[in-house]
């Protein structure tokens, strides 16, 4: 994993040093890849918070953009500004890294990905949840074939919170849990069911809390040979339903909470048809009653590894042209046309075609 060479350690600043940003600057204080030149934020307290912590603060984005050592820059500001930022990075020679969601259209990502282009300068996304080994073990669970023919797949993400009360419950900042939580959760199923096209949405958005800005919602997303995900996020939800759930002809994977292995059950024994009837208050039934060990096996998944880091490992070898991104422009531009098609179909309360893969 560490065989890059210390001299490509590219220096790198971070823009906007609220939550996420501080996340970026723990990470990057150890980088094997990445020297942290500093932070900018346009909140003076944090700038003064960074140098608290030893991180060299700048006194304005043009500054940064003007320090011929910078190699690129980490972009976690609320999603209104992204784009601009971005672009006036890429245009005077910085590579840019930026927070998810990307940006809050489908025609700004444009935007941004022509400057790219135009600026020969790497530009990628920040989708870090495709390190977290919850949708890594599903994934490897889809591709493994166990399950036989998959034809249902859930993520669902929980809360009871509602919205944090900061721009993320304003519309115009790009506010909004389909922005916020949806794009990691939208991004890891389109990995996840990587062999077929996604033809169609709907999309309920949920506003418990909050009247402007959907603070929950539940996306079906219908793919190619009959299989349909489910994304759900809720954040009046006091009890959460299982993070993962995939089920296929011959199988079924769970995953109870993020940090729990996946459980595997599958049939090998079809022939042996001696059910036990359920008995209920009000009836029986045979076609319902559960499976025994007659039939069915368990087993759980080995927890996959993964290291996150692994994400600005892989940008800094797609500046030096040794390894395409990762995420990739295909992906970002799939990613938000998707969410574009979830708003609309929440508008027109109806499925909205579609045609995309990763
Ligand atoms: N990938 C993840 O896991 C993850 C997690 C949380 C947030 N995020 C993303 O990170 C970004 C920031 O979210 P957050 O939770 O850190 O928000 P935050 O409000 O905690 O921090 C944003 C910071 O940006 C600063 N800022 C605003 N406009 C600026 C500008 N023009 N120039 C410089 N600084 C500016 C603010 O002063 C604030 O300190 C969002 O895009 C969010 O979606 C990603």
């Amino acid at each position: 994993m560490s065989e890059n060479n210390i001299m490509n350690k590219k220096n790198g600043v971070i823009i906007g040093y609220g939550g996420m940003g501080s996340w970026h600057g723990n990470y990057l204080k150890n980088s094997d890849v990445v020297n942290l030149k500093g932070v900018y934020d346009i909140k003076a307290e944090r700038c003064e918070l960074a140098e608290s912590r030893e991180i060299h603060a700048y006194s304005s984005f043009e500054e940064v953009l003007a320090d011929k050592d910078v190699d690129f820059v980490t972009i976690a500001t609320p999603n209104d500004v992204h784009k601009s930022l971005a672009i006036a990075a890429m245009a005077v020679g910085k590579h840019v890294i930026c927070e998810k969601p990307v940006t809050v259209s489908s025609e700004d990502l444009q935007e941004m990905i022509d400057a790219a282009v135009k600026y020969d300068r790497i530009f990628t996304v920040h989708q870090n949840r495709r390190w977290d080994v919850d949708y890594l073990a599903m994934r490897k669970l889809y591709r493994s074939g166990d399950l036989g023919q998959v034809y249902k797949v859930e993520s669902r993400i929980h809360g009871s919170r509602g919205i944090p009360g900061d721009w993320r419950q304003r519309p115009e900042q790009g506010g909004g849990m389909i922005l916020d939580w949806g794009i990691h959760l939208i991004d890891q199923i389109m990995l996840i069911v990587h062999d077929k096209k996604l033809k169609k949405v709907w999309c309920h958005c949920d506003h418990i809390t909050n009247e402007l800005v959907d603070d929950g919602f539940a996306l079906d997303m219908f793919f190619e040979d009959d299989l349909v995900a489910r994304v759900e996020v809720g954040t009046s939800n006091f009890v959460s339903m299982p993070r993962f759930y995939m089920t296929g002809a011959n199988g079924s994977g769970i995953i109870r909470e993020w940090t729990e292995p996946c459980e595997v059950v599958w049939c090998h024994n079809w022939d042996y048809k001696d059910a036990v009837p359920v008995v209920t208050a009000a009836g029986l039934t045979k076609t319902m009653a559960p499976r025994d060990e007659k039939t069915i096996a368990k087993k759980q998944l080995e927890r996959p590894q993964s290291d996150v880091h692994d994400f600005y490992r892989n940008f800094v070898k797609a500046i030096d042209g040794i390894e395409p991104q990762l995420v990739t422009h295909h992906q970002m531009m799939v990613d938000m046309k998707i969410m574009e098609a979830a708003f609309e179909s929440d508008r027109l309360c109806m499925p909205v075609d579609v045609d995309l893969q990763f």
